[in-house]
C-alpha cells in the first residue's frame, strides 16, 4: 500500500521533542568564543566616533570590531552577485564596511569575548557617537516622495495603470475603499543564530539557522572571495523561518568575528534583534475598487498599494492575488513604494497575498453585500477557470469545489445576509468567508539515493526542514518509489555539501525535490535490475528491463512473479556493499526562486516535461470560513471556529499537511486580531520589542480549525502532482474574520489588526 499521503508522524519528531535535534546555536565548538553585536541608536546618519578602550578592557574581551578594523568584504555588485548565485541578501548592506547608518538597530560593531555574558556586557560599554540626519520614519509622510517600481521579481509591477477609472465610472455597482495593514514580524520560535568556524583562511563552515543552505553558502563565499565548495553551511533542523531566514547580516558578521578572533565564534540574536535585523512584513495602505454590471458580473478590479522599502528592491506585493482571481475583463494593479529609514522589509509567509487578500476579499464582501448577493455565490459567479491576465489554463483548479465543500462543512447556509441577526448571550455572532490563493512554484533540484547491503536507504539533498515535514515526506516518497518500508529510509538534508536543492521558500520545496527523489529511486531500481539481468545466478537473468516490476524490496517479472530477486540478494551476489543513483529534475521553464547548478550529470535523467509555465498557470486555491463572537462593550473579537478548504494538488502526508494549514490559519488570526509592530514616530525605532508586547495568538485564541483538502493531484506540475502548502493557509484568513465581524456587528473595520479601540 502507498506510503505517500498517509498521516504518519514526523520521523524526526522524537528527536525534536527529546531535545536531540540540534539547531544552529547548539553546534558548540572546541575553543569557541561568543559574539554580541552593537546596534545603531539613530535611524539615519553616520558614526562620528567610536571609543572602544573601555570595552576592550572588559573581562574576557577578545576583539572589538567596527568599520574601522573589520575585514574588507567584496563590495556589492549586483551583476557579479547574480553570476555567483549570491544576489539574494536580506538587505544590501555588507556589515561594518563603512560608517553610515541606514536604520535604527543596524549593526555598527561586534564584540567577541570568552562568554556570551562578557560579550554582551562589553557591548554596552562601547561608546559610539553619531551625527544624525533627518530620518524618514513614517509611511504616510513619505508617500509624496514615493516612486513606482517597474518590476517585481522579474514581472511587470504596474499593470494597466490608469485604465480602470473609465470602466469603474460606467459600472452599475461600484465599491472603492482603503484598507491598511501594519508591520508584522516573523518571530519564528528559534531565533536566528550562526556558529562560524574557519579552517585556515579559505575554508569556512557555518552552522546557520537558514531556509537555504545553498543560498547562504553562495552569498558567504561571494563576500569573502571564496570558492562556494569551500563554504559549507549546515542546518539539519530549523525552528521556523516564514521568510525571515534568508541571509541576513549577522551571518557575515559572525564570520568576520571568527576571522578576527581566529577561533570558532557563535552569534545568537536576541528576540529584540529579531525586530530590527532579520526583516519584516512592511505596512501597506491599499485602495481597492471594483465595478459590476446590474447582475453582479465584475467589469473591473483595481488594486493600488502604497508601501515602502529600504535596502533592497523588495516591496510587499499585495496586488498579486488580484492578478489571478475572478473573471473581470480589466484589472489595474499598481504600487507606490516610499523609502523609510527602517530595517529592511522582506518576504513573510505569503508575501503579498497575506495583506492583499485582506483588502481584495473584504472589498469582495462589501460588493456582495451591496448587491444583496451571498458572498460565496458572488465569488462563484465571478470565478475564472483561466489565469485572467496571461490567459493560460490553470494546471489544475478546484476553487469552486473549495467554496462548496467549505460552505457545507462550515454550515454557511444558516448565515443571514443582514448583520446583527445572531446572538449568543451578550455576544454578536457573525460568519465570514474569503478566497485563499498562492502560486504553485517549482525549481530545479537534485537528489541522491544510496542503498546499502542491509537494505537501508539514505536520501540526500541540500533542502531544509523548517518545521514543515520535509524529512518525513521525502521518506514516504522514497519508500514508495523503491518498495521498501519508511523505517528503512534515512533522510539527510540541511547541508550545502549535499546535492543542490532550492531554498525552503515560496512553498516550493515539495514540488521541487520530490520529482528528483522519484527519478533517483527509479534510476536506482534500474541499476539493480541491470545487475540482476546480467547475473546468471539471478532468476531475472536475461529478462527485459521493461518487464521488471518491484514491490517489498524485490524485483520480479511482471505477470510471472515466481521470477524474482531481492535487492539484497542482487547486491550480495554482485559483491556490492552499496548502490547509488542521483537525479536532477527541472521544470521546463523555471518558475522558482533559484536554479541550483546540477550535481547529477544531465545524461542520467532527461529534464522533466512538466511544469511548463508557458502552457499552464500554476496556482493553489482555497476557501476560508470563520465564525466570530464580538463583545461590543469591550470591542473584543473571538474567533470561535474556522473551516479551511484547499486545492493544493496531491497531499503527501495528511498530518503534516494539515499542520501547515493550521499554522497558516493561526498566523492569519494573529494578523487579523493582534499582530503589529509599532514604531516611535520621532526616532523610527520599534517600540514593540519582544513577544511580551508583539502579541501572537496563544492557545486560548485558537479555535477548532477544520482543515480539508480536495486532494486531486496536479497532472502538470510534476509526476508527483503536489503543489506547495506552506503559505496558502494564511491567505484570506484576516478577510474572513473581518467579514465575519461585519456580519456580526454591521461595522466595517478596514485597518488591521482589529484591536478593541477600532470599534470606538
Ligand atoms: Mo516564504 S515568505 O517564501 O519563506
Amino acid at each position: 500500500m502507498s506510503e505517500t499521503g498517509k498521516p504518519i508522524s514526523r520521523i524526526d519528531g522524537r528527536m525534536k521533542v527529546s531535545g536531540k535535534a540540534t539547531y544552529a546555536a547548539e553546534f558548540n565548538q572546541p575553543n569557541m568564543a561568543y559574539a554580541f553585536p552593537v546596534r545603531a541608536t539613530i535611524a539615519k546618519g553616520k558614526i562620528s566616533s567610536i571609543e572602544d578602550a573601555t570595552a576592550r578592557k572588559e573581562p574576557g574581551v577578545i576583539a572589538v570590531i567596527s568599520y574601522k578594523n573589520a575585514y574588507k568584504l567584496k563590495p556589492l555588485d549586483m551583476q557579479a552577485q547574480m553570476k555567483a548565485g549570491a544576489a539574494f541578501l536580506g538587505e544590501n548592506l555588507p556589515p561594518l564596511q563603512d560608517n553610515l547608518v541606514h536604520y535604527p538597530g543596524q549593526f555598527v560593531a561586534v564584540i567577541v569575548a570568552e562568554t556570551y555574558e562578557q560579550a554582551r556586557a562589553a557591548a554596552y560599554k562601547l561608546q559610539v557617537k553619531y551625527i544624525a540626519d533627518k530620518a524618514a520614519v513614517d509611511l504616510k509622510t513619505e508617500l509624496p516622495r514615493s516612486t513606482k517600481p517597474k518590476m517585481f521579481m522579474g514581472e511587470e509591477a504596474q499593470v494597466n495603470e490608469g485604465k480602470a477609472a473609465g470602466v469603474l465610472a460606467a459600472s452599475a455597482q461600484k465599491v472603492d475603499h482603503t484598507y491598511s495593514t501594519p508591520v508584522e514580524h516573523h518571530h519564528p520560535m528559534e531565533p536566528h543564530a550562526t556558529v562560524a568556524v574557519w579552517e585556515g583562511t579559505d575554508k569556512l563552515t557555518l552552522y546557520d539557522a537558514t531556509q537555504g543552505v545553498g543560498l547562504t553558502s553562495a552569498i558567504a563565499a561571494y563576500f569573502f572571495g571564496l570558492h562556494q565548495e569551500n563554504v559549507r553551511v549546515v542546518a539539519p533542523f530549523v525552528g521556523g523561518g516564514f521568510g525571515s531566514k534568508g541571509l541576513w547580516l549577522h551571518t557575515l558578521l559572525v564570520a568576520i568575528a571568527a576571522k578576527a578572533a581566529n577561533r570558532p565564534v557563535k552569534l545568537a540574536l536576541t528576540r529584540q534583534m529579531m525586530q530590527t535585523n532579520v526583516g519584516h512584513r512592511a505596512a501597506t495602505i491599499q485602495r481597492v475598487a471594483m465595478g459590476t454590471d446590474k447582475a453582479g458580473q465584475l467589469n473591473v478590479l483595481r488594486h493600488h498599494t502604497d508601501t515602502y522599502n529600504n535596502l533592497t528592491q523588495f516591496f510587499e506585493p499585495s496586488g498579486k492575488q488580484t492578478l489571478v482571481l475572478y473573471k473581470a475583463p480589466l484589472r489595474e494593479v499598481t504600487y507606490n513604494v516610499a523609502h523609510l529609514d527602517r530595517s529592511t522589509p522582506t518576504f513573510m509567509r505569503a508575501p503579498g497575498e497575506t495583506p492583499g487578500t485582506f483588502a481584495l476579499e473584504c472589498a469582495m464582501d462589501e460588493m456582495a453585500y451591496q448587491l444583496k448577493m451571498d458572498p460565496v455565490e458572488f465569488r462563484i459567479k465571478n470565478h475564472t477557470a483561466k489565469d485572467p491576465v496571461k490567459g493560460h489554463e490553470f494546471s489544475s483548479e478546484f476553487l469552486v469545489e473549495c467554496y462548496r465543500t467549505g460552505a457545507e462543512r462550515f454550515g454557511w447556509a444558516s448565515r443571514s445576509m443582514e448583520p446583527r441577526q445572531k446572538k449568543h448571550g451578550k455576544y454578536l455572532v457573525g460568519y465570514g468567508m474569503a478566497t485563499a490563493t498562492y502560486p504553485g512554484g517549482r525549481s530545479a533540484a537534485s537528489v541522491k539515493v544510496v542503498m546499502n547491503d542491509k537494505g537501508n536507504v539514505t536520501v540526500m539533498t541540500a533542502s531544509i526542514d523548517i518545521g514543515t515535514g520535509t524529512y518525513t515526506v521525502l521518506a514516504q516518497t522514497a519508500a514508495d518509489a523503491l518498495g521498501v518500508p519508511v523505517e528503512k529510509i534515512d533522510v539527510k538534508i540541511g547541508d550545502s555539501s549535499l546535492p543542490p536543492a532550492p531554498l525552503a521558500g515560496g512553498s516550493q520545496t515539495t514540488a521541487s525535490i520530490h520529482p528528483a527523489a522519484l527519478d533517483a529511486c527509479i534510476l536506482l531500481r534500474k541499476e539493480l535490475a541491470s545487475l540482476a539481468i546480467a547475473d546468471p545466478g539471478s532468476k531475472l537473468n536475461g529478462s527485459k528491463p521493461e518487464d521488471i516490476g518491484f514491490a517489498r524490496g524485490t524485483l520480479f517479472v511482471k505477470g510471472n512473479e515466481d521470477k524474482s530477486d531481492t535487492y539484497l540478494n542482487i547486491l550480495n551476489r554482485a559483491k556490492r556493499n552499496e548502490i547509488e543513483a542521483c537525479a536532477t529534475t527541472l521544470p521546463v521553464s523555471g518558475a522558482g526562486l533559484t536554479v541550483p547548478s546540477a550535481l547529477c550529470t544531465p545524461s542520467q535523467t532527461p529534464p522533466e516535461q512538466n511544469s511548463d509555465i508557458k502552457q499552464y498557470a500554476f496556482h493553489s486555491f482555497g476557501a476560508q470560513f470563520a465564525e466570530v463572537w464580538v463583545d461590543e462593550d469591550f470591542g473584543t473579537i473571538r474567533v470561535k471556529r474556522v473551516a479551511s478548504v484547499h486545492d493544493v494538488g496531491r497531499i503527501m502526508n495528511e498530518k503534516t499537511a494539515r499542520s501547515q494549514i493550521i499554522g497558516g490559519v493561526i498566523f492569519g488570526i494573529g494578523a487579523a486580531l493582534m499582530e503589529a509592530t509599532e514604531y516611535d514616530k520621532r526616532w523610527g525605532n520599534p517600540v514593540t520589542r519582544t513577544l511580551a508586547d508583539y502579541h501572537v495568538p496563544v492557545h486560548l485564541d485558537v479555535p477548532p480549525i477544520d482543515v480539508h483538502f480536495i486532494g486531486k493531484p496536479d497532472p502538470h506540475i510534476s509526476p508527483i502532482g503536489a503543489r506547495g502548502i506552506g503559505e496558502i493557509g494564511i491567505t484570506g484568513v484576516s478577510a474572513a474574520i473581518a467579514n465575519a465581524v461585519f456580519n456580526a456587528t454591521g461595522k466595517r473595520l478596514r485597518d488591521l489588526p482589529l484591536t478593541p479601540e477600532k470599534f470606538l
